[in-house]
């Protein structure tokens, strides 16, 4: 199959089709590229879960749970309709060799399979392996894997090595969806598309970069994952640790997708590894307790759903990274992600350094020019800059020159899954993982985990509606640096 070419038949298998992932983003996704035509005329789905069910129970499933993750206005019956006639459902125990003969006589022979593995990543090599069995794994297959791919190094290493038993590494779509969104994607146009900028993107023109994700939604019903998980894996490792590749990368040779990949596997591996005091002194670890979060009362981590009593699992992680390279030495980068913080807020902020020397004197409104990129909930960049106050004095006043990535096109903004899911039908690499990269990313992790335990260093509550534990203020105002939303 040609990279980059819209195969004639396809079917895509979705493993896990039955779970959250499934019903909220995976099917809405894939309702959107068929309303949009985007899906190849013969495109099948095929749900595969545990339950014992037909074709008709799944359907009834899977319209009741997905209908309120599909926007409203994108939302119709007739259309709805149309789409499921494309879904099929097969019931099948993963992990029983002799249940795989149904999932191949579901199966055109000539399509393109993709197979979307959105289970617990402990199945996925017996779930490759019977792929491989039945015959299905070939120049045709490819296969999508979410994370969380292990726990740290070890187990990622281990993941990765069963997948390539039976796929080629250009079949296997790493997925973080956070290289689905727009404005991560678009951060790469501004960098490389525009001439003004690179002189300026590195040392010692920047000061700092801050990366924020913040979430004001809990833990929700996922406890049973993420209590075993935690912050710095379940978005550190991942989604955070990309968008600061992003920023940090040099200009890729090309799009193709090795050469990009090849750019942020440099930065980190450039990425300083932390002892113990580095750990003690640039990491922050927080908790959730009961708070006000978007006007309700909300409980802390601990009186969540299927949390244990005395959990010590991080809900909040601020730190600071260095990059040991020519363009970023000595600028900090401070990443930060929580559950219950005050808002839903993800950006991204170039903090660029001052005037060496100020005619105006101290004025006590002269700020540092940040150029802030906003990835959710709006999608924006802008320049903060200085003018002047109109009036008779010289007096400074910040404004921001304004990018609204919303009024810049009227064509319809995909979402991050349907993106990606597009990409991986047209057999793009670019914004998928390879495997060095993500291992590498757990090459700068492990420590941390590890010198926590050493450490023993227990999380510290913040108040759930806030911007997480003062200690990450204080990690900042070392540097005479303040988060973003404080200043
Ligand atoms: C997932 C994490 O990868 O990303 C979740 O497992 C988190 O815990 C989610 O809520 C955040 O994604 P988004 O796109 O809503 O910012």
């Amino acid at each position: 199959m040609n990279a980059d070419a819209t195969p004639q038949a396809l079917d895509i298998v979705i493993f896990g089709g039955t779970g959250d992932l499934a019903f909220r983003k995976l099917l809405p996704a894939l309702y959107m590229a068929h309303l949009h035509d985007r899906l190849p005329a013969s495109t099948r789905i095929v749900g595969i879960g545990r339950q014992a069910w037909g074709r008709d129970a799944y359907l009834r499933f899977i319209e009741e749970k997905s209908v309120e993750f599909i926007e409203s206005e994108a939302w119709s019956q007739a259309d709805w309709q149309r789409f499921m006639a494309r879904l099929d459902y097969v019931d099948l125990d993963v992990t029983q060799a002799a249940a795989y003969g149904k999932l191949q006589q579901a199966l055109s022979p000539d399509a393109l399979r993709v197979f979307y593995l959105a289970t617990a990543p402990d199945l996925f090599a017996q779930i490759c392996a019977q792929l491989h069995v039945i015959g299905l794994v070939d120049d045709h297959a490819r296969v999508v894997v979410e994370k969380p791919l292990g726990t740290d190094l070890a187990s990622a290493r281990a993941i990765n090595a069963e997948i390539a038993r039976y796929f080629r590494e250009d079949q296997i779509y790493r997925i973080d969806h956070y290289l689905g969104k727009e404005t991560v994607q678009n951060l790469m146009v501004l960098r490389f598309g525009n001439a003004i900028f690179e002189p300026l993107w590195r040392a010692p023109s920047i000061r700092g970069v801050q990366i924020t994700v913040a979430e004001a939604v809990g833990v929700g019903s996922r406890a049973g994952f993420y209590d075993g998980a935690g912050a710095l894996r379940d978005m550190v490792q991942n989604h955070l640790l990309q968008l600061l590749c992003i920023v940090a990368m040099e200009p890729p040779i090309s799009l193709n997708p090795d050469d990009v990949r090849d750019e942020k596997l440099k930065v980190l591996r450039s990425l300083r590894t932390m002892d113990l005091a580095d750990i003690k002194r640039d990491t922050v670890r927080g908790q959730y307790s009961a708070g006000v979060s978007e006007g309700a009362a909300v409980p802390g981590y601990l009186q969540e759903a299927d949390v244990p009593a005395h959990s010590q699992t991080e809900t909040f992680v601020a730190l600071r990274a260095h990059i040991d390279n020519a363009r970023w030495a000595n600028v900090p980068f401070f990443l930060r992600t929580g559950k219950r913080l005050q808002k839903r807020q993800s950006e991204i902020i170039i903090e660029f350094t001052e005037q060496p020397f100020s005619i105006f004197g101290k004025s006590p409104s002269l700020q540092p020019n940040r150029l802030i990129i906003s990835l959710q909930p709006e999608e924006s960049i802008q320049l903060a800059m200085m003018v002047k106050e109109p009036g008779s004095g010289m007096n400074l006043h910040p404004v921001r020159l304004s990018l609204d990535l919303q009024e810049t096109s009227s064509k319809r903004r995909a979402d991050a899954y349907e993106r990606l899911l597009m990409d991986v039908i047209k057999g793009r690499l670019t914004h998928f993982m390879r495997r060095d990269e993500l291992e590498a990313a757990w090459r700068w992790i492990d420590p941390i985990l590890a010198g926590w335990q050493t450490l023993d260093e227990k999380p510290r509550h913040y108040a759930a509606g806030s911007w997480g534990p003062a200690a990450s203020s204080a990690l900042m105002a070392r540097e005479n640096l303040t988060w973003f939303e404080e200043s």
